[in-house]
């Protein structure tokens, strides 16, 4: 089993997208372990978004994703990471296939939606940075036979 981190983004909360974008990613089989809606500091936004301060795009990607609130949670299954990506599409909405959610619902990469960790040490750095321990629940589904 393995747990990711989702932000549904300012775009996503504005838009009417929260339960869209979660709904996908259940219906999928992935299972939901922890969720909660805050507006994000510009420093959490800084650690979070840390590995791309170097970019030419970081300062409007800490604006945006700082400018309003988002959903952020923490999804599990197997293989939750590379699932929950394949299941948002590429970063460039552009570039997302339909039936994906970025490809169904985003145009331009400064409005894409969704965030989705993108590896396993990626993955524990965010849930960590985001949500504290006991934030986190552990539960069976009667579903879960049915989908594993
Ligand atoms: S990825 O998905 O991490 O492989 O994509 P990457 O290209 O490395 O982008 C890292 C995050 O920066 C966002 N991004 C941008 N935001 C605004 N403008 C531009 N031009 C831009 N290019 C990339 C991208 O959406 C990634 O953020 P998250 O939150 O992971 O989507």
């Amino acid at each position: 089993m393995e747990r990711t981190l989702i932000i549904v983004k300012p775009d996503g909360v504005q838009r009417g997208l929260i339960g869209e974008v979660i709904a996908r990613l259940e219906r999928r089989g992935l299972k939901v372990v922890g969720l909660k809606m805050m507006q994000i500091s510009r420093e959490l936004a800084e650690q979070h978004y840390g590995v791309h301060r170097e970019r030419p795009f970081f300062a409007s990607l800490v604006e945006y994703i700082t400018s309003a609130p988002v959903v952020v949670g923490v999804l599990e299954g197997p293989k939750a990471i590379e699932v929950t990506r394949a299941t948002v599409g590429a970063t460039n909405p552009v570039d997302a296939a339909p039936g994906t959610i970025r490809g169904d619902f985003g145009l331009t990469i400064g409005r894409n939606l969704i965030h989705a960790s993108d590896g396993a040490e990626s993955a524990e750095h965010e849930i960590n940075l985001f949500f504290r321990p006991e934030e986190l629940i552990s539960y069976e589904r009667a579903v879960d036979p049915w989908i594993v």
